[in-house]
This record gives C-alpha cells, structure tokens and sequence, in this order.
C-alpha cells in the first residue's frame, strides 16, 4: 500500500536528511525515514529491516555493524541468500535470530520488511530493487544500481509506478577527502571548473581480486566500467555538478586471462602456486573460508578463482573522454594491476587548479592525512591536510550514521537515489558501447533520463 504526499516537492525531497527521502511520507511509522514532517516523539517503533545477499558486503557493511551501531533504529526481520550455507553462517556473523529465507518473494511476504538492502551480486539488483518495491519496501542498494541501460530503465520505472525510493549507498561520497574536495570546488577558489584529469590505479592485490570473483564476467559485473567505474564516475558527477552528456572511451585485456602464461581454475586446485605471482591461499583467512570455501559444495562458486582463467571477458586497461552538459571535460583512466593502489586527480579552472591523490596501499610515509593542494593563478598555493579515517577513507561510518539516524542533516548532498545511482552508470555503459562502435556515446540515447547542465 503506498500514499504519495502531493506536497513534497523535489527540492524538499533533496534536502530531507540523509535517510531515503520521502519515506516517512509513505511509511510514518519508519523511524530511520524521519524527517522533519513527523514528530519523532511520537514515533516508537524500530524500522523493519531485511537484507537480500548475505556475502562479506551484506554481513560487513550493512550487517553487523548496523546491529551494533544502530540498533535503537532498526530491527531485522529477515535474510535471504540462495546459497543456504552462507545464509546460515551470514545470520550467525551479523549476530541476529530473525527468520532465513532461500526464497526471496517469501521473505517479502512473511517478513514484511518496511527497507530491503540489497547486496547481491550486481546483475540481480534491478530485480530485488523492482520486486522489493512493488512488495511494499523502501530500498537500500549497493553500487553499482545495475548492469545495464534496461535494468537501468526497469529501476526508473518501478520507482515511478509504485512510489517507493531506492537510495545507491555511495560510500565514496561520504569520506572527508573527497568531501571537502566538493567544497572547495563550490568555494570559487579555482574559479569556473573546465577540466578535470581523473586517474585510477587498482593494485595487484585488490585489482586483481576481480579477475578471481564473479566480477570477472561482463554479464555478472557490468565490467569494470560499472562494477568499479561507477563508484569514480558518481564522484565526478557529484563534484562537477553537472550531468555526463556524451563518453568516448577505449580498453582492453591484456594482462589477466587469456593472457596469463599459465592457470587453473582456482588457486587451491593450482599445480603452479609456487611460480604464480597471484597465488593466494584463502584458507587462511578463517572468515573468508566460512563464507565461501565451506559452502562451495551448495553453488560451486570460487572464491579464490585463477586470474588468468579463459572466461574472463571484462578489460583491464581502460580510459575514456566525457564530456558534461555544462562544458566539464573529463579524462579517465583505471589500471588494474598497479604496484601501488589509489588514485590522482586534477581539477583545473579559470582561476587556478586544484591537486589530490590518495595512496591506499603500501603507503610511501607514516602521515595520517590525506592532502589537497590549491594553486591559484598568479597566487599563492595552499596546502590543506585531512585527516584519513578508517572503511573507505571514513566514508562508510558516516554514510551509515545518514542512513540510520533520524534527522541527520545532508548539506553536501552526499545522499544518492536512483537517477544518481543510473547516471554513474549509464557513463560505464556508455564507455562499453563507444569501445564496441569505435564512436563516442551519448547519455540521453539510453535511457529515458534527460541529462542536465546544472544540479540543484
Ligand atoms: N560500496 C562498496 O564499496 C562496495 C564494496 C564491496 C561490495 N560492494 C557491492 O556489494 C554487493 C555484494 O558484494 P560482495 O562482495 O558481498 O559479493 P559476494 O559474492 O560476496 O556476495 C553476494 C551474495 O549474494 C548472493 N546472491 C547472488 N545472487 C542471488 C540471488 N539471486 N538470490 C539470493 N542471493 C543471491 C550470493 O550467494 C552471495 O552470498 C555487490 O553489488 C558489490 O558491488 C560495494
């Protein structure tokens, strides 16, 4: 059952509190939806929570540490996986007793959960999204929203014929770093942005943890162009302000796969672990192998695949030119076996320019900030240091404490909802196409979003 509020108007729906706005509209009774229009004193009972994906994401961002962290605002009345070993080992790492359910539409009818989190693997989330929404529940769902310009359209749709919101958990938003980036930018200090150089390097740790999983396969992922772009192509989205109008892009696969000198299909059932320079023993990480390795026997899924198996069909090696409606030009790149994780970016506008990096992994020094650097034209330069937090730069903390706790307030506009989440995608998608023709890609041919120059 949904009520629409005819008197909530976009602009009051953006600057409602990070919760998924709207939803104490539809749904009053939500605490974790609060807003401003209801008076939370009045409002006593906690949010019917069910998680959909119960894989290291699903127990670690949004299971256990919601149930410590945020346990006066949510209760979990289910969870759901289609693997039943990794549900059951999943309920007892997120620490709760609510029912399990291997079938999905079950849980939504006997759970009645008032927010479904979804974290399953990407090319089903257009699915939960839909299906969790016409089942009555606001939504909760991981980057990337999804896969492709169809499932793209099948979320937009859904959220219009039943009135229900989706919110795409950005987390990257949320760290310190990149938020005070999207101040500065907003401050004038660099003056009329025109440019930005944006460049990704995934390690041969973290990156090539892709080859191995499921991400490995374009159907399952969307490629790195949405599994892992999407997250930096919201950013620039956010920061710039204005909405990608048009992608040309190149890539290619020539390091992990086929090109490999040698592989197995997965790293315990290798015969050449002593020359490979990517063997990696799971067993030894006890919660990994209780997720995935002892309930291989129920899907027969690898964890710990072989990054040079033949099926990989995803690039390694990517780069592309967006152009955004209000003039922004974007040069991006991602490498995906780097020595060293993190990423650059330069800003440059008619009045200077503006500098950061972040080195993730195997840190050069002991500094426990991260640094932005301001050149002004014809000025002085300024060095501004940040402090680093913990779970993706301290943005995951922060976005759950905007999530879950009522009232919380969003002046960066670090909330995402659907036509961000579809956007960050659609550039990914984009960047796909434009390999395949050899052309560049324009955003609005996708999907019925029509991209703009400037956002609220
Ligand atoms: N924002 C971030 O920084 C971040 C970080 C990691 C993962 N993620 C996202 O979180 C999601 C989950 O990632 P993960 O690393 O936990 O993956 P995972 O493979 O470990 O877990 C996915 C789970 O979903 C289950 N599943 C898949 N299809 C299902 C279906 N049809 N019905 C029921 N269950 C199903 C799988 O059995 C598995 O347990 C992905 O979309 C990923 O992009 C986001």
């Amino acid at each position: 059952m949904k009520e629409n509020n005819p008197t909530m108007s976009r602009r009051n729906f953006l600057t409602v509190s990070g919760a998924i706005a709207g939803t104490t509209i539809i749904d009053p009774k939500s605490k974790i939806f609060a807003n401003s229009a209801i008076d939370m004193r009045e409002n006593t009972r906690k949010t019917r929570i069910a998680l959909v994906g119960t894989g290291v994401r699903g127990i670690g961002m949004w299971g256990n540490s919601v149930v410590r962290d945020y346990g006066d605002y949510i209760e979990f009345v289910g969870l759901c996986d289609k693997n039943p070993g990794r549900l059951e080992t999943g309920r007892q790492m997120i620490g709760v007793d609510c029912p399990t359910f291997a079938d999905f539409e079950q849980m939504m009818r006997q759970a009645k959960p008032q927010v479904l989190i979804v974290t399953t693997d990407d090319d089903t989330h257009d699915y939960f999204i839909e299906k969790g929404m016409e089942m009555g529940a606001d939504i909760i769902c991981e980057k990337p929203m999804a896969i492709d310009e169809k499932k793209i359209q099948r979320i937009i749709d859904a959220e219009k014929r039943t009135g229900r919101k989706c919110r795409v958990t950005f987390n990257y938003r949320y760290s310190p770093h990149r938020a005070k980036i999207w101040e500065i930018l907003r401050s004038g200090e660099i003056g009329k942005l025109t440019s930005v150089d944006f460049h990704w390097y995934l390690d041969t740790s973290h990156g090539a943890d892709y080859f191995r999983r499921w991400h490995r396969l374009e159907e399952k992922g969307g490629s790195l162009w949405v599994h892992k772009a999407s997250h930096h192509f919201d950013l620039l989205n956010w920061w710039i302000g204005s909405d990608p109008e048009s992608v040309y892009a190149l890539g290619s696969l020539e390091f992990y796969g086929k090109n490999g000198p040698f592989r197995a299909d997965n790293c315990r059932n290798c015969p050449h672990t002593k020359e490979c320079n990517f063997y990696w023993d799971i067993t030894r990480n006890e919660r990994l192998k209780q997720l995935y390795v002892d309930n291989e026997k129920y899907d027969g899924y690898y964890r710990d695949g072989c990054v040079f198996r033949n099926d990989i069909n995803i690039y390694d090696k990517m780069a592309a030119t967006i152009k955004y409606m209000n003039g922004v030009q974007v040069s991006y790149s991602l490498t995906t076996y780097s020595p060293y994780e993190g990423y650059r970016i330069a800003f440059n506008g008619t009045g200077g320019r503006m500098d950061a990096w972040i080195q993730e992994s195997k840190p050069t020094s002991d500094a426990n900030y991260d640094e932005i650097v301001v050149f002004r034209n014809f000025g002085k330069r300024e060095y501004i240091q940040i402090p680093q937090g913990s779970g993706h730069g301290g943005g995951d903390k922060l976005l759950k404490d905007q999530i879950f706790i009522p009232n919380t307030k969003d002046p960066l506009r670090q909330a995402a909802e659907v036509r961000d989440g579809a956007l960050s995608c659609l550039v990914g998608i984009a960047a796909r196409k434009s390999i395949a023709s050899k052309e560049p890609v324009m955003i609005k041919s996708l999907s019925s979003l029509i991209p703009q120059e400037n956002k609220l």
